[in-house]
């Protein structure tokens, strides 16, 4: 039997949060639907931050409507009090807080220190917990190897973040190397400082292709036991708040590589590779994953 990967899709938000063309509500429905199709199974579909920190995501209410039932399978950020509100609201059992190593990154993006956000996550885990007891709760620590306004970040400071999020008994904690900057060694680093804190199974990590080096990253990690990966289906995205930061690792990219190298992912590429395409079109991009590229070209001739 091969080893299991597991893929957790964040194409609708992380992706389509940093796109410039506005993406219609029902098109992303379309696209979620899509992924569930190609056999994904995780998918992050939204996020209730401000609609005037991220005009992209204003939608959520809609998009989680027009998702029906399935829509509770997906996973939805929240930046604060306001945002878990929301999220209840719209019946969310899978919930993503997130947070940086970098306290210039953090204040950026969600206007509080990162010990400041710990504190108010506290808080709120233990709210959604009340209210959802078999709900599940992922934490995000962005910018683990450079933020961009301060540079380095040193692995110890992952650590903590990771320590303070394992401490909540969150379910999941997503690792972002936003800035797509990194090479293995680097996230190497980090790793071992996070081993000195957390589980290896307690780990996804989340990496940005702007350089072309995600791929080399994801392995380097895989080899250490590693098993689960946040990526974005036509590598869609960047960061709102990470000035020349692209998209996520493109989750064609990355089924290619781990079916490869004799790993089950559950995705079918062929299909996959065709389920960003209304989106690419809408936002006016070509297709930029290599693996996409090549798989429609097999399939059309
Ligand atoms: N959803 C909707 N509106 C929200 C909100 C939420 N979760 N949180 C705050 N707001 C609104 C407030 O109601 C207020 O509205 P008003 O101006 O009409 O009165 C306004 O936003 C400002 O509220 P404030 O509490 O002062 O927040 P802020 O301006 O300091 O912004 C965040 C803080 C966290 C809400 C904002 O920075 C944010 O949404 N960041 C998200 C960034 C993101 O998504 N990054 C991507 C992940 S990498
Ligand atoms: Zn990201």
């Amino acid at each position: 039997m091969k080893p299991e990967v597991r893929i957790v899709e964040v194409g609708p938000r992380d992706g389509l949060q940093n796109e410039k063309g506005v993406v219609p509500t029902s098109l992303k429905a379309d696209f979620i639907r899509a992924l569930w199709g190609s056999g994904v199974g995780e998918v992050e579909s939204t996020s209730f931050v401000s609609p005037k920190a991220v005009p992209q995501m204003a939608d959520a209410a809609e998009l989680i409507l027009d998702l029906g039932e399935r829509a509770a399978e997906t996973m939805v950020l929240v930046p604060n009090q306001r945002g878990l509100d929301r999220a209840l609201e719209c019946g969310a059992k899978r919930i993503a807080l997130f947070t940086a190593a970098s306290d210039a990154f953090a204040e950026k993006n969600i206007g509080m220190t990162v010990e400041q956000s710990l504190a108010v996550f506290r808080e709120l885990v233990a709210q959604f917990r009340a209210r959802v007891p078999n709900g599940y709760v992922r934490g995000y620590v962005s910018t683990v190897v450079e933020c961009p306004f301060t540079g380095w970040v040193m692995p110890e400071k992952v650590a903590k973040v990771v320590e303070a999020f394992s401490a909540m008994h969150v379910d999941d904690i997503s690792l972002g190397e936003t800035l797509g900057v990194a090479v293995p060694d680097e996230v190497a680093a980090v790793a071992r400082a996070v081993e000195r804190v957390a589980a290896v199974e307690s780990i996804t990590w989340h990496f940005h292709d702007t350089r072309g080096t995600a791929l080399a990253n994801v392995f380097a990690v895989l080899e250490r036991g590693y098993r689960s990966f946040d990526s974005s289906a036509g590598g869609l995205g960047g960061c709102p708040f990470a000035p020349g930061a692209g998209g996520n690792v493109a989750t064609e990219d990355l089924v290619y590589a781990l079916e490869r190298a004799g790993f089950r992912t559950g995705i079918d590429l062929t299909l996959l590779a065709r389920a960003s395409l209304p989106v690419l079109q809408a936002v006016g991009s070509p297709v930029r994953s290599r693996a996409q590229q090549a798989s429609l070209a097999s399939v059309c001739g």
